[in-house]
């Protein structure tokens, strides 16, 4: 990810332990040949489970039969998410990106796939956070300016999931500042002062550009419906719930511990687990390592060759052994991108069966091969990167500048009257 930040001090501080895995909005790594223990993170972050029957609820509330990532557990933690259904559809959305690359790759698209669809299911208004000013911060080599353009291709990425171009805003950072050049030399001014210098002069301590400490705040700023008196006018309490990975939920933990002195209502999460790197499922994708990631720009070709090369098979040494035994699909990561992305669940249980399952198989079923897996899991990946290009080839700059309009965002009828 963008690489060490404060050091332990402020990972700790922000309630992560030192030991081999580390979990924050900075950095994502377990143990060398381990898996991310997510059960491990619901205690360490505090959050909850979730629970088949709150999916129930989901689906009741909805009317529409649960999204894949829900059904299958890769979203898999929540903060309130039961208070946000009790209280019905008076909710906005928030989610966001960090425009540090030109390309999103397909883990990227995880977070905003599933927004889509709580969007569609419960109709409510969405806020997306572009952080331009974030990597500009974080990043030495990017300048204000490439990070503005990058925010505008990334939101062209965002725009092709299928967002509703009526309930949905985009929050650039820059352009709420627009207009406002003082913040913006501060930020550039905060990038000119090393932390010692700090030090010296204000009695800061460590190593750190001190624009680096206003990240978690412009970051947390949008949980409040009151940061947006534009989009939702006289209706600054109302609920937000936050779909991401729950790689950034220390930034909103804080915004949930901070609410209430402040007078506001809790945000609630909805937090996914990590789409692993084409390396194994003990790593995050990686934007620095284009081999690491299947991007939305790749060709077919450039699929089945990382499909093919890079990616960690958990199938076993010899074909004798394999036919034998089964793949480990829990370290399979041709298997795992398929539970991601392929919709057929009847397929996916009969390839988990005729791949993976033990040395003996029901009823005389033929063994998968690893080479087919990897075929299949090529072709479905190049499907969604196909689709998904022909979806951003629609999206012109007039529709970019439609969602990236400030206006407030329309609240549904009857539900949204009693929101004050
Ligand atoms: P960024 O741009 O690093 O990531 C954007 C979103 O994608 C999620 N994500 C992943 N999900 C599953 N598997 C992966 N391999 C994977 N990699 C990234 C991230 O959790 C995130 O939801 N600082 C943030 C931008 C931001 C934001 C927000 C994110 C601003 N406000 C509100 C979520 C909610 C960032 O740089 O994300
Ligand atoms: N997720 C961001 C990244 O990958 C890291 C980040 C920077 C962040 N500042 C933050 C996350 C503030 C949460 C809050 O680069």
């Amino acid at each position: 990810m963008a690489g060490k930040l404060a050091g332990n001090n402020s990972r700790q501080a922000l309630g992560e332990s030192s030991d081999q895995m580390v979990v924050t909005p900075f950095e994502v790594s377990a143990k060398e040949g381990e898996k991310i223990d997510y059960n491990k993170l619901i205690d360490k972050f505090g959050c909850q489970r979730i629970k088949e029957s709150l999916i129930d609820r989901v689906e009741s509330l909805t009317g529409r039969q649960p999204h894949v990532f829900l059904r299958r557990g890769v979203f898999f933690a929540h903060r309130d998410l039961d208070v946000i259904l009790d209280a019905g559809a008076k909710f906005y959305l928030y989610t966001g990106r960090g425009p540090s690359s030109e390309a999103l790759h397909l883990g990227h698209l995880i977070p905003f796939m599933f927004t889509k669809y709580l969007q569609e299911a419960f109709k409510v208004p969405l806020v997306i956070q572009l952080t331009d000013d974030e990597k500009f911060t974080w990043k030495n080599n990017l300048s204000v300016e490439e990070t503005k353009r990058l925010a505008r291709e990334n939101a062209k990425d965002i725009i092709a999931c299928g967002f509703d171009v009526t309930k949905t805003s985009f929050s650039r950072i820059s352009t709420i500042l627009e207009g406002n050049a003082f913040y913006e030399n501060m930020v550039k001014i905060g990038r000119c002062l090393g932390y010692n210098k700090a030090k010296e002069m204000f009695g800061f301590s460590g190593d750190d550009y001190i624009a680096k400490l206003s990240v978690p705040l412009v970051q947390a700023a949008p949980s409040f419906a009151s940061s947006f008196p534009q989009l939702f006018p006289g209706k600054g309490n109302l609920r937000c719930l936050i779909p991401c990975a729950v790689d950034q939920d220390s930034c909103f933990r804080m915004a949930r511990d901070f609410a209430p002195p402040l007078g506001y209502r809790k945000p609630a999460l909805i937090e996914s687990s990590f789409f692993p790197a084409l390396q194994g499922v003990h790593v995050k994708v990686s934007a620095s390592d284009p081999d690491s990631a299947i991007y939305l720009t790749d060709t077919a070709k450039a699929i089945a060759r990382k499909i093919n090369k890079k990616a960690f098979s958990g199938g076993k040494d010899s074909e004798k052994e394999h036919i034998e035994f089964g793949a480990n699909l829990e370290k399979d990561i041709p298997f795992k991108y398929l539970s991601f992305f392929l919709e057929d669940d009847i397929e996916l249980e009969q390839i988990r069966k005729e791949y993976g399952e033990g040395p003996k198989l029901p009823g005389g079923e033929q063994r998968m091969m690893t080479g087919a897996v990897k075929k299949r899991v090529a072709q479905v990946l190049t499907q969604v990167v196909e689709r998904h290009r022909r979806a951003r080839a629609d999206v012109t700059e007039e529709l970019v500048d439609a969602f990236m309009a400030v206006r407030p965002l329309p609240t549904k009828s009857e539900a949204w009257e009693q929101v004050e």
